[in-house]
């Protein structure tokens, strides 16, 4: 379960991570494994002692944004970023690597996923494959998430480090957590950024090497809170590993590149040192740098709906108010609106009133990827 509200629902539901196996994910291991293979329970399989390994990660929110590599294949990315892992939001996923089996096998939240999911996960467990030298291995990895794959919010980041963690512990790769987010970083760029916990920082790195994330500060540092507002949008969008490609050709692109350093700094003392009003400037400045490359790059990504313009503005002159929320959009039209937690609640009333706002996600920050089982 996580926070979410609806405008038909009065009730404000406010729910931490579930750091345990949910019944419902035991059942879809239990009956996509049997499926599979005739195995009847959840504890046979635990009790099999087979390589199967459970996996929990969160997804996160950048404060100062990812876009664009300057090494597509290995994820290296065109500048350093920082983020805040979700923690009312997650991925678990089960990995269990077998000799008999032709292919991999990706079941997503109880579905079979397409074929173009299944051959970026096969493509990202070759990685390991080669490094654990078990080649003849392929796995069946069945992940599920708290939160609907629709709902505009990017699940590539929570994936990829679930599986990082679940199938290189299956594999029986003893990685430390600056090897699991390099190797997370392979599978989706943010992924890296959901390995450690709370505030967390993506170093660009020189090199495959020594790019990777570490944690700031814990989650418990600052209760900041992310309401995530979910525009009503039926219109289709480019991916992020498509925009990233698209990146380089703004002409703004290399401007924006230049005075992250600057923007790193400022927005990482102001996460140390709770600065709640030098945080609100710089994450919206962040964000709208990065939409400006998108929206001038060609072909130009234009993300924003009119529902995103009105929540913008609407925070923004509630800020000048006096109000302590500020807000910062991915690669879609929906809204991540920061703040205190003592604030949520008013937020979120203004949220409400602004037409077109479907359904409001809440989320304190988590913690780091852990491995269930
Ligand atoms: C706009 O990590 O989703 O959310 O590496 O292709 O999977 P891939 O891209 P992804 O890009 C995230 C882009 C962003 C900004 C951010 O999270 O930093």
């Amino acid at each position: 379960m996580i926070g979410r509200t609806s405008k038909c629902e009065s009730k404000n539901i406010f729910l931490h991570a579930h750091h345990s196996l949910t019944d419902n994910f035991k059942m879809t291991v239990e009956k996509n494994i049997h499926d599979k293979l005739g195995i009847i329970t959840f504890d046979q399989i635990l009790s099999m002692k087979t390589d199967s390994v459970i996996a929990l990660a969160h997804p996160n929110i950048a404060f100062i944004k990812y876009w664009g590599n300057r090494d597509e294949a290995l994820r290296l990315p065109a500048n350093g970023s920082l983020s805040m892992n979700l923690g009312a939001l997650s991925t678990t996923t089960s990995v269990e690597f077998r000799s008999d089996l032709k292919q991999d096998d990706l079941i997503i939240d109880n579905v079979n996923a397409p074929p173009a999911a299944l051959q970026r996960v096969s493509s990202f467990l070759d990685i390991l494959r080669e490094r654990a030298q078990k080649q003849h291995l392929k796995a069946i990895v069945i992940s599920e998430n708290n939160f609907p794959m629709g709902a505009g919010i990017a699940s590539s980041a929570s994936a990829f480090a679930a599986l990082a963690a679940s199938a290189s512990r299956a594999l029986g790769l003893e990685l430390d957590e600056g090897e699991l987010s390099r190797l997370a970083r392979r599978g989706s760029g943010s992924a890296c950024r959901s390995i450690p916990a709370g505030f967390v920082e993506w170093q660009m790195g020189r090199a495959d090497e020594d790019s990777y994330a570490h944690s700031i500060a814990p989650a418990e540092h600052w209760d900041l809170v992310d309401l995530i507002a979910i525009v009503n949008d039926t219109h289709k969008e480019v991916g992020s590993s498509a925009g990233h490609a698209l990146a380089g050709s703004s002409p703004l692109q290399a401007s924006r590149v230049a005075d992250c350093p600057r923007r790193m700094q400022l927005c990482r003392q102001a996460i140390l040192k709770k600065d709640f009003s030098t945080f609100a400037e710089i994450v919206e400045l962040d964000s709208h740098l990065m939409h400006a490359v998108m929206m001038t790059s060609s072909p130009a990504l234009l993300y924003w709906e009119p529902a995103t313009i009105a929540i913008l503005k609407k925070i923004r002159d509630a800020r000048l108010q006096g109000l302590q929320a500020c807000c910062t959009v991915d690669a879609g039209p929906n809204v991540h609106v920061l703040c205190l937690a003592q604030d949520a609640n008013q937020v979120e009333r203004l949220l409400q009133t602004i037409p077109d706002v479907a359904t409001i996600y809440r989320s304190p920050a988590g913690g780091g990827v852990q491995v269930l089982a």
